[in-house]
């Protein structure tokens, strides 16, 4: 309040002032220069109009109000005369805050310049009676309401005048129409309504007039004939109407610029618009001129751009268009134009863009329209197509200015020229929705430019070039709708631009590369109604930007991945997947997921390989093969149980008469139990003792076994469990004593449940006994070929459960870097719960280095199994050995035979056998006749093959044992049949 007050007297001081100076102006003439003003009040009014703003930036900090004279301060000019505040421009200082009426202190203003500012609040009234204001520029703040009635009223020497970009409203009021020196009047982008005064039409000073995007309407008056000055007009983005004047052209001849766009103007285009020679813009856009492109438009010799789109013009582009020499675009798009475009065009040798889309053009397309050096084509949405003398195929693609071709929704047919790569500055190419056939030419990849292609809705085939990594600028892919086959290719990593991805619609195959989660920008995939295949990348989640990811109807199957992106996908962006997992689509995931593998035995084995996936929905089992397999399995369940009973009672009874005999025929003197170098018997879990003593163990009647490495017996330890026992044969070739312990104590760690535990080992200088666990059961081969009675039939399913059970303790051997070498069906031993248990593993460990040769000789004896590596002694031995031997057993356990049978005058190697059944068609027969059928195809046949695969000549050639168990897993699925069991 006190300030108030204080401004109030201040105001009539200068009031009083002001009076005294003019009287004194009357009578005495100018006022002589003064260093020291007495009455120079400029510095309170600049003061003043400071403090009422926020000045973020501090520029006006140098405004000091001891200062006598603000002349220096910046954004301030002072009259070199007077040394009164002439101009007051602030453009761009940041300024907030209301427009201060402290200017009114300045009486001396004549530029007013506040633009790009943020200052608030309206405009004042008395703003523009400051002083001689010639031009006030407030254009880009934050300015609202109306602008008042008499805001113009004093505007005798107004020349400039623009409040363009505020939020002003109401009319613009009428006083504008006495500022009658007005050249240039700019209220743009406001939200200004009502007619424009027609005093305004009077204003015969005016050279530019901007009220562009406002709400203004009403007819431009026959009135503009007055404006002889007028070089710039633009009323666009209003709700104008009626038509143009009919005379304008005869008066406003200095019109350079007119911008009548997005108005709802009518009616045919006055012919005196052909005496605008001087314009080089004019726009007519987005209103509704009817009747034909004029032919006199060829008059308007100054054309730079020409925009006539969406109107309703119809008719021929006139042959005089090929006047416009100085035509730079031309954008005829959106009416109902007909014919084709005249060849007088290739005149107009300034054109850069061409735009004639969305008319009713036809015919061929023109061949000169590639030599004229366009920028940018586009003919969309006509109905061109391919003629008798120009195909499409003729687009001269040497030519290399052109950075747009759109000839999208058009009738072209034929094929992309293969050496469209040559168009080098391509940016843009839009040829969907044509009838286009053929590939997609390699030479893509030479537009290193191209940001946009499109190629969507066609009749494309062939694959996705790899060449595509070429187009390294590639934002948005749009090959959707065509016939597009073969894998998305890995090398669209080198994309590294996209954002848009959209190949939906074709017969792409395969599955997503996971170089695809190499694109980070990606935002918008769209892969559905394809043909894909394989398990979607975990990866994939790293894609930050994505919003849309679109792969419903393909053959994805596996988990969907968790995390980013994926924890809100949508489930009908992956419908249409029986076979995915994963809590979108509701279907809970097995623990494993199966990696996709190619399971014909016949071609090479390969990692990226899926096509079991086109076999996959042979491998679910139905559900009454399901029933028919537990039922079996039921069956020899009680038959098993039977059988281990009766093996158990036989073993409990033997080793306790045991009298002390060694087999072997070893020269080994019999010691007392107590002598200190008797050797000593080491149990990895805790203590145990032998019951007899260790002499009293090993003799005939125990034996159970002969192996590579020696021979097996059985025994009943002192706690009362059963152990089997291997005396090692080998003995001359074994390790010092340390080098023994810490094998066996390494081996000891070897635990799985597929694995036989070795559970401790007895050592002197001339015997070596390992102790494993005792598996009543016996043998694999003794399962499947010594027990002849039908009764013993190991059912399909325990078959299946064998075969997977090795994979896992051999995948597991190969995860603890253990080769096994002798892999065969007498070192696989069955337990009371089906389970498979590899035993005799690690063994070479034990013995010093072996050639291969030994090898070969001693431990990998067994015919059938050996890996055909081992015959060549350049080829490095690998676990692969390892995966041929579990190749040859699965083809063991399914067909029932042994890997090498001897018939009266003929040898049938197993996996040759095999290998001609499958070829021939046959190779269901091959599976054991004693399931007499009872077995189920879907997952025999897929078995089979695994076990071709896995004993392929070339090792590289077989699948890792992870591989293997992803696969058998896959093949069983569902898994469901493996409960039953329990
Ligand atoms: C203008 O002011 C508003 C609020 O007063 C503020 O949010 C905005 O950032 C300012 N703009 C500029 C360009 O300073
Ligand atoms: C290509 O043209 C079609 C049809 O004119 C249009 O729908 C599509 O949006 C265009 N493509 C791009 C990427 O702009
Ligand atoms: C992604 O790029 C990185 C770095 O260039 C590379 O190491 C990785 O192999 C790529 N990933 C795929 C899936 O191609």
């Amino acid at each position: 309040m006190h300030c108030y007050i204080l401004e109030i007297t201040l105001m009539k001081q200068v009031q009083f002032i002001l009076i005294l100076l003019s009287v004194f102006h009357v009578l005495f003439g100018p006022i002589q220069v003064i260093s020291i003003d007495p009455f120079n009040d400029d510095v309170s009014g600049l003061i003043m109009f400071k403090a009422g703003l926020e000045d973020p930036k501090g520029k006006l900090s140098t405004w000091n109000e001891e200062d006598y004279s603000p002349c220096d301060w910046v954004g301030v000019k002072c009259d070199p005369a007077t040394h009164r505040v002439s101009s007051l421009v602030l453009d761009g200082f940041s300024l907030s805050g209301h427009i201060d009426r402290g200017l009114l202190r300045l009486p001396f203003l004549q530029i007013l310049s506040l633009a790009r500012n943020n200052f608030t609040g309206t405009i004042a009234t008395d703003l523009l009676s400051i002083g001689d204001l010639q031009v006030v520029d407030l254009s880009e703040n934050n300015l609202s309401g109306p602008i008042p009635d008499g805001t113009f009223q004093q505007c005798w020497s107004l020349r400039v005048v623009s409040f363009a970009n505020n939020n002003l409203t109401g009319k613009i009021p009428d006083s504008l129409s006495s500022c009658y020196k007005l050249a240039v009047v700019n209220f743009s982008s406001n939200h200004l309504h009502g007619e424009l005064p027609s005093g305004m039409w009077f204003l015969t000073e005016l050279q530019s007039v901007d009220v562009s995007n406002n709400f203004l309407e009403g007819e431009i008056p026959e009135g503009i004939k007055n404006l002889i000055n007028l070089r710039e007009l633009r009323l666009g983005r209003n709700h104008f109407t009626g038509r143009i004047p009919e005379n304008m052209g005869n008066y406003c001849f200095l019109l350079k610029l007119v911008d009548f766009s997005g108005n709802f103007l009518s009616g045919r285009l006055p012919e005196s618009m052909q005496k605008l020679t001087s314009c080089t813009f004019l726009s007519l856009q987005g209103n509704s001129f009817t009747g034909g492109i004029p032919h006199w438009i060829g008059g308007m010799k100054s054309l730079d751009i020409l925009d006539l789109s969406a109107n309703r013009f119809s008719g021929w582009i006139p042959n005089s268009v090929g006047n416009l020499d100085l035509l730079s675009r031309l954008n005829l798009s959106r009416n109902q134009i007909t014919g084709n475009l005249p060849e007088s065009m290739v005149n107009c040798i300034k054109l850069l863009t061409l735009d004639v889309s969305h008319n009713h053009l036809a015919g061929h397309l023109p061949s000169w329209l590639f030599r004229m050096g366009l920028q940018s084509i586009s003919l969309s949405g006509n109905t061109y197509s391919k003629s008798s003398y120009h195909s499409f195929t003729s687009i001269p693609v040497s030519f290399h200015g052109l950075q747009v071709l759109d000839l999208s929704s058009n009738a072209f047919s034929g094929k992309l020229p293969s050496g469209i790569g040559g168009l080098g500055s391509l940016k843009v190419l839009n040829l969907s929705t044509n009838n286009i056939s053929g590939s997609i030419p390699i030479s893509i990849g030479e537009l290193k430019s191209l940001y946009i292609l499109d190629l969507s809705d066609n009749k494309l085939n062939g694959s996705i070039p790899s060449e595509i990594e070429g187009a390294i600028s590639l934002s948005e892919m749009r090959l959707q709708k065509n016939f597009l086959g073969g894998r998305i290719p890995a090398q669209i990593e080198k994309c590294s631009e996209l954002t848009f991805l959209n190949l939906s619609h074709n017969k792409l195959i395969g599955s997503i590369p996971s170089a695809v989660a190499n694109l980070t920008y990606l935002q918008y995939v769209d892969l559905s109604w394809n043909e894909l295949s394989g398990s979607l990348p975990k990866e994939l989640t790293n894609l930050s930007q994505l919003f849309s990811f679109n792969v419903s109807y393909n053959h994805l199957q596996g988990e969907l991945p968790v995390g980013g992106f994926f924890n809100t996908i949508s489930p009908s962006s992956v419908s249409g997947n029986s076979l995915l997992c994963g809590s979108v689509v509701n279907h809970s995931c097995p623990s494993v997921h199966p990696k996709p593998i190619v399971l014909n035995p016949n071609s090479s084995y390969s990692n990226s390989g899926s096509s079991l996936q086109n076999h996959h929905h042979k491998m679910i089992l139905s559900i009454s093969v399901l029933i028919a397999i537990g039922a079996a399995i039921f069956i020899v369940i009680g038959v098993a149980v039977v059988t281990v009973l009766n093996i158990h009672v036989r073993s409990s009874m033997s080793p306790s008469a045991a009298p002390f005999v060694f087999s072997g025929g070893e020269d080994y003197s019999g010691s007392p139990p107590n002598d200190a170098n008797y050797g000593k018997l080491v149990m990895f879990s805790g203590d145990a003792e032998f019951a007899e003593g260790a002499h009293n163990l090993l003799n005939k009647d125990s034996e159970i076994g002969r192996g590579g490495f020696g021979v097996v017996y059985c025994t009943v330890l002192r706690d009362g469990h059963c152990v089997a026992i291997k005396k090692l044969t080998v003995s001359t070739l074994t390790k010092s004593q340390e080098d023994f312990e810490r094998e066996v104590k390494m081996l000891g760690k070897i635990k799985h449940q597929n694995l036989v535990a070795l559970e401790g080992y007895y050592w002197t200088p001339s015997l070596q006994l390992l102790i494993y666990e005792y598996l009543s059961r016996g043998s694999l081969q003794k399962l499947l070929h010594d027990d002849d009675s039908c009764k013993n039939v190991l059912p399909w399913r325990q078959r299946f459960k064998i075969i997977l059970g090795m994979a896992k303790g051999l995948a597991y051997l190969h995860q603890m870097e253990v080769i096994h070498y002798n892999l065969k069906s007498t070192n696989v031993f069955i337990d009371c719960s089906d389970e498979a248990k590899i035993g005799d593993f690690g063994l070479l460990r034990l013995l010093p280095m072996l050639d291969h040769c030994v090898l070969s000789s001693k431990i990998q004896s067994a015919l059938g199994y050996m890996a055909p590596e081992f015959a060549c002694r350049t080829v490095k031995i690998t676990e692969k050995c390892d995966i041929y031997s579990f190749g040859i057993l699965i083809l063991e356990v399914v067909t029932g035979k042994r890997p090498v049978e001897y018939m009266e005058d003929d040898v049938v190697v197993l996996c040759d056998k095999v290998r001609s059944a499958l070829d021939d068609g046959k190779v269901e027969q091959c599976v054991d006749e004693k399931l007499k059928g009872n077995f189920a195809a879907e997952e025999a046949i897929p078995v089979i093959k695994l076990g071709l695969v896995c004993a392929s000549q070339v090792p590289s050639n077989r699948p890792d044992m992870s591989e293997v168990i992803n696969i058998l897993e896959l093949i069983q699925c569902p898994s469901e049949g493996l409960e039953e069991l329990h």
